[in-house]
This record gives C-alpha cells, sequence and structure tokens, in this order.
C-alpha cells in the first residue's frame, strides 16, 4: 500500500474507532455533547491517534489492545484545540473548515465541551487500567498501561505550559531557546507521548524506548515548525484554519524568527535527522518513514 492510501485507512480506522466513544443518548446536556463530537468529528488529521497505533506496530502486530490510548490522545488533542481558539487564547473563528467550538455553540458552552473532552480522555484511560485489572493476570500489563498514562499525563501539562507561555509572550521578542522551549511543549510533547505510548504499551525494550523517544522529539518540533509556516504561507481553503493569524496576533514562531526560507531550512534538518533515527527498523518502519515526510510536505 502506497504511503497516502495507508494514512486514509488509518484515518477511516480512527474514526470507526471514536464514533464508539461519542455520546448519542438524550439527556438534559445533550447540547455539550454535540459540542464535544462537533469538534472531535470534525476532519482532523488524526495524527497522534495514528503514532501510537503504528509504533505499537513495530513490535507487535494485536494492536487493538492500545486502541484505547490512542484514542485518548485524540480525545484530549481536540480539547486543547477548542481552548486554543478562544478569544482569551488565539481568538480564531474558524478550524477545519468550519466555525470554531465557541462561534457554533457560544463561548460558555465550548469551554465546558472542552472540559468535558479533558475528563474524557482521562476516563478512557481509566476503564482501560479497569479492565486491565479484572481480566489480565499479567502484572506487565498493567504496569505498562500505568506508565503510558504517565506519558499521557505528563503531556497535557507539558501542553499546558507551553499554551500559557505562547499566550502570555505574544508580542515579545524572545530567544531562540525559549521559542524551541514552547514549541516543544506545546505541540512536540503530545506527538512525542504518542509514539512513546504505543512503543511502552508493546513492551518494547528500553533502547527502542528511547531511540524512538528521540524521533518523536524531533518530528513534534518539526510538526510545529510547519504549522508556523502554513500560518504563513497556507491555503485556508485546505489548511480549514486562518492564515496570517500568528502574524495578526503578533507571535513569535519559527517564521517570524528565521523567515520563511529560513524555517523551511531548519524544518529539513530535523527531518533528516528524525529520519535517521529510522534507520534501524527497516521495512518495518516504512510507514513512520512516510509520516515523517507527510509531516514536512503537508498542506493542511
Ligand atoms: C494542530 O494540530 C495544533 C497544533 C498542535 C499545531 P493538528 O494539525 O494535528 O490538528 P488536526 O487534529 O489535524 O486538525
Ligand atoms: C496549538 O498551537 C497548540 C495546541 C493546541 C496545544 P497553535 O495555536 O499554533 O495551533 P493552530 O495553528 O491554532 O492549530
Ligand atoms: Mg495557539
Ligand atoms: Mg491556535
Amino acid at each position: 500500500m502506497d504511503f497516502k492510501e495507508e494514512l486514509k485507512t488509518y484515518q477511516r480506522l480512527v474514526n470507526i474507532e471514536l464514533e464508539k466513544y461519542l455520546r448519542k443518548n438524550d439527556c438534559y446536556e445533550k447540547r455539550l455533547n454535540e459540542a464535544m463530537e462537533y469538534s472531535l468529528m470534525a476532519g482532523g488529521k488524526r495524527l497522534r491517534a495514528i503514532l501510537v497505533i503504528d509504533t505499537y506496530k513495530l513490535f507487535r502486530s494485536d494492536y487493538e489492545k492500545c486502541l484505547p490510548f490512542s484514542m485518548a490522545i485524540e480525545i484530549m488533542h481536540n480539547f486543547s484545540l477548542i481552548h486554543d481558539d478562544l478569544p482569551e487564547i488565539d481568538n480564531d473563528d474558524f478550524r477545519h473548515g468550519k466555525p470554531t467550538n465557541h462561534k457554533q455553540f457560544g463561548h460558555s458552552t465550548a469551554l465546558l465541551a472542552g472540559d468535558g473532552l479533558f475528563n474524557y480522555g482521562y476516563l478512557v484511560i481509566i476503564k482501560e487500567l479497569l479492565k486491565t485489572v479484572k481480566e489480565d493476570n499479567s502484572n506487565s500489563n498493567l504496569e505498562n498501561r500505568i506508565l503510558a498514562l504517565n506519558e499521557f499525563s505528563n503531556a497535557v501539562d507539558r501542553m499546558i505550559a507551553g499554551e500559557y507561555l505562547d499566550t502570555e509572550l505574544e508580542g515579545k521578542k524572545i530567544s531562540l531557546d525559549l521559542l524551541k522551549y514552547i514549541h516543544k511543549n506545546k505541540t512536540g510533547e503530545f506527538l512525542r507521548a504518542s509514539v512513546k505510548m504505543g512503543a511502552i504499551l508493546a513492551n518494547a525494550p528500553k533502547e527502542d524506548i528511547d531511540r524512538l523517544d528521540s524521533f518523536a522529539e524531533k518530528i513534534g518540533l518539526a510538526f510545529q515548525i510547519k504549522d508556523d509556516i502554513l500560518s504563513e504561507e497556507g491555503d485556508e481553503k485546505i489548511t480549514g484554519k486562518p492564515v496570517g493569524n500568528d502574524k495578526e496576533h503578533h507571535k513569535c514562531t519559527y517564521v517570524s524568527y528565521y523567515g520563511l526560507e529560513g524555517a523551511k531550512n531548519e524544518l529539513e534538518k530535523i527531518i533528516q535527522e528524525a529520519l535517521k533515527d529510522l534507520e534501524i527498523y527497516g521495512e518495518k518502519a516504512e510507514f513512520l518513514r512516510g509520516l515523517t515526510l507527510y509531516i514536512k510536505n503537508r498542506n493542511k
């Protein structure tokens, strides 16, 4: 299968799986559930969920076992997007080609839909832990799941720190060190946690977890550099979110720091380094290699 086909197959799998977690029942808070579903099913690329699954598959084939964690990170990611778009943070009006959550449902509902997804991410993992306690006698499975939860929670903690700095430092001139720190935290840590969770859940040897950690850190940074580039020269009809908003908000980004060409050079450098980390996995890492190049070449 070529990369694009495989990506689509993965995206279909994630969407079908996520559907199972939606609350469709009639209840007083139905509109809140609709607001959560609106963002969760709006057409994201599902990269974090896919990273969990595909990294798991480097070591084991029974990938169904990692699906709850894969769903949880996608749910949590969508919480971060709802809050990121709020007037108090980026004040953006559209995402995924549609009005942002607060534009569609109103501010208080959007705030709570974000909170709802935030908690739901944890709930999905806790249910999986309880299932493991009940059904699985091997301690290592439970331990790996707790270690994966730790990665997950740490990523959320770091994302919030990154979002805080990104928001507070709008319009200020900052050092390259601080810029890297913000990118690493607000975006990199979710991608990193996705890869690490996949490896940990598959019971990968420590040296593989460390190598993949280094790979993931690179693609995490690369992902945000590309996001900055798309915010400068992307096509809104394709990205589905505003272009030019970083500049408008005087955000300090890789593009404002290095210029467009400089940012592209940095991106290329990091992508090449990330690809090196995968060499040892040969054919098995073909999709991850494709995904690494996709991070650089994507137009949405
Ligand atoms: C956007 O992430 C927010 C960042 C962390 C830069 P994605 O571009 O992965 O979001 P979706 O889910 O595919 O829309
Ligand atoms: C989003 O960063 C990062 C998180 C939501 C944690 P940005 O604000 O740069 O991403 P977009 O461009 O709105 O997707
Ligand atoms: Mg932001
Ligand atoms: Mg934003």
